[in-house]
């Protein structure tokens, strides 16, 4: 389907080649849909960039332009405003022929990517004997985001979980639980008892030397595969893994069980992963480590910043699993690209990993490495969100109160509403006001944890964009009319404020786009947020059912709510957010 805008480019570039010759036939006009419809509903800026090039005032060509261009049929007013704005009026007859097509196209003008790619999306990634926390959820929501809009696009989504399941802290935690006497009855422990357990360990690990000691000797039990130790291990692994899935499911989110490709999994590569960085010559022995050092990377004092692969105790790195994991990634899965996120406090890490792999020739320059950073989620005060108690916050608590909170919101909305259907219906909007609060915000940036925000009913929330969807479907079912009954009514605009919703109806698929060329799904939800906005504005002005609306208008106005509602839907269900039918 021809966006408007690419339909307007080529009138414009047409008449350009007519009066400056065929050098132009690949300018890109500058058309964006202006934000004040005063402006009228499209502009090119190409006059003022093509003024330096022709020696001409702006204006002037402006004017030339205004004369050549011949399209009739698309606009009903071209106006030159400013130093050489073009603002171009669309004809309503022409936004009714869009409209049809828009409300015929399956994936609404989106269209799927003629070479798909194989996208390896490492997101969530959470670390065993530890309950997720709020730092968490960041990940596993933007990261959900990210494999459903890719997938929508056609491409091969890999979703990968790697986990924290390996490391010297193990050693620690299964030295601790072996002198508590550990047996096989302890498998009924909490996962919060585990992490209890722990904080404890890790305290007599810093405390207690010979205890120290004993830990160190079980990483290497660990390492060589003693049998008990592998005991503990895969209780700790089971136990912790069984939690995550649990919430997985409660947040609605697409990763399963199938998607773990934890740390240990790169266990077996790691050795091999060092020698071949050995003989590619890339390592250097630096205090008895193995390490690598990258151009361009210094630490706070100009120093080189060494990567390490392999301590001096021979034991391996964070560091090392990445770089196994990335050479699997392009050899073994056939990955086009990785997307790799977490906090931005990783921006660092994974620098240094894209500069070493690529240096390595794990990752040749035609896949494509992005870390998608996030920052923190902030608590009132603007520190890091914590409990009262100053603890942090665990992500199921975080659940259950969005629920109470939810239910709270809907009690005073709709008191009628049946206490069984309330609590179902707190389930989904609470899931879907914490998801949104997250990914409308920039996720580069900090984001302050605010409850009555997210779930009001009015701003960019989405409790906001639920209600929307609820009330066209409330007008449907107040007239008793089947939604799929107007589908193929025949469009005709009466109103402004049909126009600006149509208008911000065709810009859906840039939207999408903009989420994905710099993977800001908060492009998504702003546009949602606008779109919302403009239907309880036409909502407002265009009365639908009443008697004295004619039947071709209600028509057509139902069809347009309808398309709405179809939009609506559809750009939650890409950032993962249900949508209800009442509420
Ligand atoms: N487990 C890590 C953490 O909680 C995140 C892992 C991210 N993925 C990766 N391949 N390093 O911080």
């Amino acid at each position: 389907m021809k966006t408007i805008k690419s339909e307007l480019s080529e009138h414009i570039v047409a008449a350009v080649v007519k009066l400056y010759g065929d050098d132009y036939c690949d300018l890109d006009p500058l058309i964006q849909p202006t934000t004040n419809s005063e402006f009228g509903d499209y502009q090119a800026n190409l006059a003022m960039s093509l003024a330096k090039k022709l020696e001409q005032k702006p204006r002037e060509i402006a004017h030339a332009l205004l004369e050549e261009l011949d399209m009739p049929s698309i606009c009903d007013k071209i106006e030159i405003a400013g130093p050489g704005f073009i603002n171009l009026y669309l004809k309503n007859t022409f936004v009714n022929q869009r409209l049809e097509t828009l409300a015929n196209s399956p994936e609404f003008g989106v269209t799927r990517e003629f070479s798909p790619e194989t996208i390896v999306i490492d997101y969530s990634a959470p670390n065993i004997a530890k309950e997720m926390h709020v730092g968490h959820l960041r990940s596993t929501v933007i990261g959900d985001a990210a494999a459903r809009i890719f997938t929508k696009l056609g491409h091969k989504v890999i979703r990968q979980n790697h986990m924290g399941d390996w490391g010297t802290q193990f050693g620690m935690l299964i030295e601790f639980l072996v002198d508590g006497g550990w047996t096989e009855q302890d498998s009924q422990d909490s996962l919060a008892d585990i992490e209890q357990r722990y904080r404890d360990s890790k305290l007599k690990f810093d405390s207690d030397p010979e205890f120290n000691q004993r830990a160190r000797q079980r990483v290497v039990a660990l390492q060589s595969g003693d049998d008990y130790t592998l005991k503990l291990w895969n209780y700790l692994v089971r136990e912790s893994t069984q939690h995550f899935m649990e919430i997985y499911q409660r947040l609605g989110v697409l990763l399963t069980e199938t998607d773990n490709c934890p740390e240990s999994f790169y266990n077996p590569m790691l050795a091999g992963t060092v020698q071949e960085l050995a003989d590619k010559s890339m390592l250097e022995t630096s205090d008895g480590a193995e390490v690598i050092f990258l151009d361009g990377f210094k630490d706070r004092d100009e120093r080189p910043l060494p990567m390490i692969v392999r301590k001096s105790d021979g034991g391996y790195l964070y560091s090392t699993t990445d770089l196994a994991a990335v050479r699997y990634r392009c050899a073994d899965l056939g990955a086009n690209r990785i997307i790799y996120i977490t906090d931005a406090r990783q921006a660092q890490h994974f620098a240094m990993l894209f500069a070493a792999v690529r240096k390595a020739g794990w990752a040749s320059t035609e896949v494509r490495l992005d870390h998608m950073p996030f920052g923190s989620v902030l608590g009132a005060d603007r520190k890091p969100f914590k409990t009262r108690e100053g603890g942090t916050v665990r992500l199921i608590d975080l659940l259950d109160e969005a629920e109470k909170r939810a239910e709270v919101v809907l009690q005073l909305k709709n008191p009628e509403l049946p206490v069984s259907e309330r609590k179902e219906l707190a389930k989904t909007i609470s899931l879907a006001a914490l998801k949104y609060a997250d990914l409308s915000n920039d996720r580069i940036k900090d984001y302050v944890f605010d409850w009555d925000r997210m779930l009001a009913l009015d701003g960019n929330t989405a409790p906001y964009l639920q209600n929307a969807y609820v009330r066209i479907l409330s007008i449907f079912r107040k007239g008793e009319i089947d939604r799929g009954s107007v589908r193929s009514a025949k469009f005709e605009l009466s109103h402004p404020a049909e126009k600006a919703l149509a208008l911000k109806l065709f810009q859906y698929s840039a939207a999408i786009y903009a989420v994905v060329d710099r993977l800001e799904p908060h492009r998504l939800c702003t546009y949602l947020y606008e779109l919302a906005a403009l239907f309880h504005a036409f909502y407002e002005a265009c009365p639908i059912l009443k008697e004295e609306t004619p039947e071709s208008i209600r028509k057509s106005r139902l069809a347009l709510s309808d398309l709405c509602a179809r939009i609506l839907k559809d750009g939650l269900d890409i950032l993962g957010i249900e949508t209800v039918e009442r509420m």
